[in-house]
Order: C-alpha cells, then structure tokens, then sequence
C-alpha cells in the first residue's frame, strides 16, 4: 500500500481515509461536537494543555473542545499534508484566518513580500495592522530586503493575478535561514510542491482549487512540526477555525483535484491560444522556463489586456453569458473578473493590474464554448 500511496493521484483519493474499513465505513464520519467528555480533572487539564500548545492529541485523553482540535478538519489536514509532502497541516476558516495566524504566530515581526500578491494579502500586509512592517521587493531583491528581524519571506507563484512565476529555490536561497511562505492556491499540490524547493510554509486558500466548487470556505497552511504547533496554538487563541462540515467537504474536493485541475489546464491553454489574436496581451505562464522544472504545468487561470482600456473590460465583463462575473476562482464553472476593480482593489497604486486586465478562472466546461464566450464578449 505504501509504495502505492506515493502518486498525488492515489494520494488524493485516499489519504486521511485508511483507516474508514476499520471503523467500518465508507466516507469519513462529520463530528460536529463542540466539546468533548473528560475522563476527570487531571487527565482533562493534560489534554488541555497539549492541545492549546498546539501539540496532538494524547493517548487516552480527551479533545476537550471543538477550537483545540477536531477529527474530521484533521483528516482533511493530514490529507493535504501528504499532498504537499509535508510534515503537518493546519487548517483555518478562510485563507485570510491562515495567512493571520502565520503573522501572529512568526516570532519576528518584519517581513519580506515579493509582489504581486492575492490583494487581499496585499492590503493585510500594508495595514501593519498585526504587529508587522512589510518591505516589498522583486524576487531578486529578497536578499537585499532580509534584515535581522526579518521572520518571513512571503511570494505566489503564479502570482495572482499577472500569473508571473517566481523561482522558489532561489529565493529561498536568498532568504537563508528567514523562513520563507508561497502561497500555492493557484497551482495547487498537483502542479507544484514548494516544500520540494525549499519553501517552509505553503499556504492555501482552500476556498478555491481544494473545495473546486465554490461553495465553502477554508485555508490551509502545509508545514513542518515546530510550525504546526506554532499554527494550532495560535488558532486555540483566536478561533480562526475550519468548520468541521467544511474540513469534511475540502477533504472530498481534494479527491477529485488532479483530474480537475488537468482538464481546466488543458481548456485553459486552448482559450490562451484562442484570446491572442483577440487582445493586446495574454498573461499566461505557458512559455515560462519555471514550468516542466517548478510547475508541472502552467494552470487553470489566466488573465489579458482588453483593447480599449477599462470601459472596455468592463463591457466585455458583462457580456459574458457562459462565465460567471464574479470574484473567486478554482471551481467548477468559469468565472472572469476585473482585478484592479474587485480582487486587488486595496493594492497601492503602484501595484494595482491595469484597468484593463481581465482574470478568467477556467471551469470544466466544453473548452470550445468558453472560447466560443469569451470570443463573442470580446467582440461585443
Ligand atoms: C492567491 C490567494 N491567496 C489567498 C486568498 C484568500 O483566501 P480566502 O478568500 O479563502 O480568505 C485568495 C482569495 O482570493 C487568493 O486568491
């Protein structure tokens, strides 16, 4: 079984699940308790303190309470976890709560990002508002950027939403002993590991690829064991919980992630080919040299330039009729938005996408008609 359960394919149906035929079941039993029955006093106050310390259960005590941990989130963790090839996983309510409690939890409060980032990641970095200062920097400046109280180097690839790809080994390279963040929700465990080039933490909005759906909420962070612990005691603090029937419906979307992600990655190279002709440029990382060595492919997202600036992007937002105008992306059906309007609006000025760009998160529709769509909004 073990050599079988090397291949992300085998891995995604079956990890966080083996021991179901022991308890007799087929799909993971949902527990809802919010707290847990104690053995007694001192047994409950151990397991207690394990847990809000951000450690594992202890044998024969109890879970004390659904902030500390729960069953069903933690199969979806270890899921992902093996996914990642990391050690442990700690899951959150939202990629926003996940990517809040790795700031909190970073011993050191400056730190290093490489834009562009998700935007709301932008603006939660130029708030400051949880102890920390930002320094931005180009991927080759990270090295320039590192100070002694430097506690993380945070960067997407590909990068949302120009879908630039940044050389994960070589800025941890140049960020040495600084911990260094990629957020992978774009290309999720199936077209890329950042463990596998050095990053220490990779973050998920889980929201997106994971649950494929578009109908639940989540972040995730993949990481190893001090910074597991570091994670799980931060959430016990400030609540930031993945719901269980969340954690169980992630831990299904992870199932099907492999052949969803290939099939929109093949529908989304065709609809790159088809929008070049169609608008003054097309942001898509199929020629990059980092896909075949970082990525194993180029992804499901893509973004272009309307000619005729934003009125005209906005015209041809609207005049979709198989895409859905709306934020969010990594589901099922295409949705197409205006990132300088919507996703990235808090992002400084000098950061914001041009008025211009469109982002489309292709679906698993027939590739012909979301290029037959998108054709005919392009021209209306
Ligand atoms: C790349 C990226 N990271 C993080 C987030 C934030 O995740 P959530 O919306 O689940 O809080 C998003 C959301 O769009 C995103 O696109």
């Amino acid at each position: 079984m073990t050599s079988r359960m090397t291949s992300i394919d085998t891995l995604a149906v079956h990890a966080g699940r083996e021991d179901l035929a022991g308890l007799g079941a087929h799909v993971p039993p949902i527990d809802l308790s919010s707290t847990y029955p104690l053995p007694d006093v001192t047994v409950g106050g151990d397991s207690y303190e394990a847990l809000a310390t951000g450690g594992r259960p202890i044998d024969g005590g109890s879970l004390v309470y659904q902030r500390l941990w729960n069953p069903t989130v933690a199969r979806f963790e270890d899921a992902l976890a093996r996914m990642e090839g990391t050690a442990e996983a700690v899951a959150f309510g939202s990629g926003m709560a996940a990517l809040t409690a790795i700031l909190l939890a970073s011993p050191k409060k400056h730190v290093v990002a490489v834009r562009p980032l998700y935007g709301g990641s932008d603006h939660l970095l130029a708030t400051g508002m949880l102890g920390t200062e930002v320094t931005w920097a180009s991927a080759d400046g990270v090295a320039a950027a590192i100070r002694p109280d430097t506690g993380l180097v945070i960067l997407e690839t590909p990068a949302n939403p120009t879908l630039d790809l940044v050389d994960i080994s070589a800025v941890a390279a140049a960020a040495g002993d600084v911990p260094v963040l990629v957020d992978n929700t774009f290309a999720t465990p199936v077209l890329q590991r950042p463990a596998e080039h050095g990053a220490t933490l990779v973050l998920h909005s889980a929201t997106k690829y994971l649950g494929g759906h578009g109908d639940v909420l989540g972040g995730v962070v993949a990481c190893p064991p001090e910074w597991a612990a570091r994670l799980r005691s931060t959430r016990a603090i400030t609540g930031g919980l993945l719901h269980p029937l969340a954690g169980y419906m992630l831990h299904r979307g992870l199932q099907t992630l492999p052949v969803r992600i290939r099939a929109q990655q093949d529908a989304a190279i065709k609809l790159a080919d088809a929008l070049i002709p169609l608008t003054e440029r097309v942001y898509y990382p199929g020629a990059d040299p980092l896909v075949g060595r970082q990525m194993s492919g180029p992804g499901a997202i893509l973004a272009f330039a309307v000619r005729g600036g934003y009125e005209a992007a906005s015209r041809v937002a609207s005049a979709c009729q198989l895409a859905t105008h709306a934020v969010s992306l990594g589901g099922v059906d295409t949705l197409i938005q205006h990132p300088a309007a919507l996703t990235h609006r808090p992002v400084a000025a000098e950061a914001k996408p041009h008025g211009n760009v469109l982002r489309v998160s292709v679906g698993l529709e027939d590739p012909a008609d979301i290029i037959a769509d998108l054709t005919q909004a392009l021209s209306a």
